[in-house]
């Protein structure tokens, strides 16, 4: 009966304490949806469960590896005995409880996270090796980040156009599969302006680390804003800005920045190294030798064309995977930005 006492004082002790040093740690990033909600709350609730469980099977272990040692002067052989009725069922019952309590709470936080609002924005995901698109059917608008507006669900529909990604935003909890051939769904709720990143969560091939696109939830006036200038119907209001619109952006900043949202650097290095494509360093102005033998100079229309149409000409000793639609999903001044940058990689 002593040792019950003791161990049982020992895993109380140590489990409120892990639990203690556990809760100080912030598992989790800021939480930046209403699935965040459930969603942690089970995730606690799973930690609770773990570390009582952790600290049980390790709690009772150590304590009878100290207790019952053998003493000095004992040679004497153990006690046998073969099965234990009441403990057998107890492993059995207990758990199946637990798991099937876990099931139904799952099932639930599941039903939550996947309602459907009546008002919600339609966004085509599209993962490819290695860069994601985002088309707004409702909107008309293709683009490279993804830019949601605060409080509105959007739903996701997700396609993969080769192997299997995962669309993963951390900030946002929910993750989900794209699978070949399958259209996948997730709806999520953003209920905190800011920039997230969304990675992909499955090894997709050689540069699935680099497989990320910006994710910025916008307040509803910036949503709208954003929406009129990729239509490019949008007028400064008056009395601000320069007069005479906008003043136009940094070219070679616009392509730096679209170079990564768009998931180029993925393929095309700027630091000289071999990926999957040509590297961009030293690029501009060279002589290309491309895969029929024959020789072009990596011109200002060289470079456009190989973005909008890269399997027009195709430089010698690389594959021709780059996706077709760039001339669909960048913008002509982002491709006019990509071009200057890659000019100022010498
Ligand atoms: Cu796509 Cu990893």
């Amino acid at each position: 009966m002593r040792h019950v006492i003791n161990v049982t004082i020992l895993i109380i002790v140590a489990t409120v304490g892990l639990l203690f040093v556990l809760n100080r740690v912030h598992l989790m990033p800021v939480a930046a949806s209403t699935a965040a909600g459930p969603v942690d709350w089970l995730f606690g609730l799973h930690m609770d469960i773990i570390t009582f469980l952790y600290v049980l099977i390790n709690g009772i272990m150590l304590y009878c590896v100290f207790a019952f040692r053998r003493r000095r002067g004992d040679d004497s052989e153990g006690s046998y005995f073969h099965g234990n009725t009441k403990l057998e069922l107890g492993w059995i019952i207990v758990p199946t409880i637990v798991v099937m309590i876990f099931a139904v709470l799952g099932a639930s936080v599941l039903s939550q996270v996947s309602a459907a609002d009546a008002k919600e924005m339609k966004v085509i995901v599209t993962g490819r090796q290695w860069a994601w698109t985002f088309e707004y059917p409702d909107l008309g608008i293709t683009s490279t980040e993804l830019n949601l507006p605060v409080n509105e669900q959007a739903h996701f529909i997700l396609r993969s156009e080769d192997v299997i990604h995962s669309f993963w935003v951390p900030q946002f909890r929910l993750k989900q599969d794209l699978v070949p051939g399958q259209d996948k769904e997730l709806r999520i709720t953003p209920t905190l302006l800011g920039s997230y990143q969304l990675m992909c969560a499955e090894l997709c091939g050689t540069s699935h680390a680099y497989m990320t696109a910006p994710v910025n939830v916008l307040s509803a006036a910036d949503f709208e804003i954003w929406r009129q200038k990729r239509l490019g119907i949008y007028k400064e209001p008056e009395g601000t800005g320069t007069g005479g619109g906008a003043a136009a952006e940094d070219p070679v900043a616009v392509g730096k920045k679209v170079a990564s949202s768009a998931g180029c650097v993925a393929c095309h290095s700027i630091d000289g190294s071999k990926i999957v494509g040509p590297t961009w360093k030293g690029l501009a102005g060279e002589s290309v030798t491309l895969a029929d033998g024959s020789t072009v100079t990596a011109d200002d229309a060289y470079l456009e064309e190989s973005i909008v149409n890269p399997g027009a000409k195709m430089v010698q000793g690389y594959p021709d995977v780059m996706p077709k639609n760039f001339k669909d999903v960048l913008t002509a001044d982002e491709i006019k930005g990509i071009i200057a940058y890659i000019k100022t990689l010498k």
